[in-house]
């Protein structure tokens, strides 16, 4: 069996940050951002949570595919910044959204999140387990950012995107998979659930909250690793399904830099117009910016049945992963 995608949903806070804000907090200027990284602006959370916008992503997707919550069977939600810590973000959806035969838990691949759990939901649905699956990318990935910090403040914003993946005779494309944990200190952020945090906030007086509880990056390496390791991954998945990248229509990828999406389509020898953008909107969502760009594809009429398109992840771990999927 396969899972096809039967229908999208995503779900953007209005309140907008522009790079012009941006550079009234730390020195910092429009045209650099832009230029660096091609983030104009990027959408931050106010109040919603990272299981609310999951819940209204989900609700938009359920429209998309015209099917009822009770027929959802499981749910795959990918974040790095759940509310909560327990309850899962997918216990709140499925009472959010009234899936009372769902079961579901979370997944946390960083950026990588959301291909990682595409795939994970190919696995149950080719073995059979499930068959109608909702997978969720959210963050509120602005609650880890560094706001005095310049090189990563400007590069991420908060959104959810999802997906629904509905059982049909066929055979899925092999996906690819890869961690690298050797480099895991080029993209890191400390948990503020330890004892570590817990002895600062008992001694707080006039001190900042330590650096390593918010994210940590060395920004070149993560460039190098995402520019060698994006091609690599998509030849690779490419290959297990015996196609090549003229066969493809869209490179859907992971959203955290306009230079890393044109160096991979450069490195892929193939036309950057295959591989729609749309950070300059929102910046990086981390697990929902794959889903939040199929979600718009999706109403602006872009996919046409039968279209192949290759999903690409990359980001903290290091993770890198890759997925073919025919429209
Ligand atoms: N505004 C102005 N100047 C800046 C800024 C800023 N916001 N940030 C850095 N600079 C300065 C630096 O201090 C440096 O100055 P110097 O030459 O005097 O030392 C200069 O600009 C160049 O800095 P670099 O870090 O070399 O700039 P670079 O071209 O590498 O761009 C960036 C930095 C945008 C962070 C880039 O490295 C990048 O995008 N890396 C990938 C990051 C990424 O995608 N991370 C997430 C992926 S995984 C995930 O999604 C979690």
């Amino acid at each position: 069996m396969i899972g096809r995608i039967c229908g999208t949903g995503s779900y953007i806070p209005p309140k907008i940050l522009s790079n012009d804000d941006l550079s009234e907090m730390v020195e910092t200027n429009d045209e650099w951002i832009q230029e660096r990284t091609g983030v104009r602006r990027r959408h931050l959370a106010d109040k919603e949570t990272t299981s609310f916008m999951a819940s209204e992503a989900a609700k938009r997707a359920l429209e998309n595919a015209k099917i009822k919550p009770e027929e959802i069977d499981f749910i795959l939600v990918a974040s790095s910044t759940p509310d909560v810590l327990f309850p899962s973000v997918a216990c709140t959806v499925q009472e959010e959204i009234g899936a009372v035969n769902a079961a579901g838990y979370d997944m946390q691949a960083a950026c990588t999140g959301f291909v990682f759990g595409y795939q994970t939901a190919q696995a149950y649905i080719a073995a059979g387990i499930y068959r109608t699956i909702l997978v969720i990318g959210s963050e509120c990935i602005s609650s880890l950012v560094d706001w005095t910090d310049r090189g990563t403040c400007i590069l991420f914003g908060d959104g959810a995107g999802a997906v629904i993946l509905r059982a049909e005779e066929g055979t899925p494309y092999p996906p690819a998979a890869h961690l690298d944990g050797s480099r895991g200190e080029a993209l890191i952020c400390h948990n503020r659930c330890t004892a570590e945090f817990l002895e600062f906030l008992s001694d707080k007086e006039g001190k900042e909250i330590p650096k390593n509880f918010y994210i940590q990056m060395d920004g070149r390496a993560v460039f190098q690793f995402a520019v060698r390791s994006v091609p690599q991954v998509t030849e690779e998945v490419l290959e297990k399904a015996g196609l090549t990248v003229e066969d493809i229509d869209w490179f859907v990828l992971h959203q955290a830099n306009r230079r890393i999406v044109e160096a991979v389509a450069k490195r892929l020898k193939t036309d950057i117009g295959k591989f729609p953008m749309n950070l300059q909107e929102y910046g990086n969502t981390s697990s929902a910016s794959v889903p939040i760009l199929l979600d718009e594809m999706n109403r602006e009429g872009m996919l046409k049945r039968g279209q192949k398109i290759v999903l690409a992840g990359f980001g903290a771990g290091l993770a890198y992963g890759a997925s073919v999927l025919e429209w």
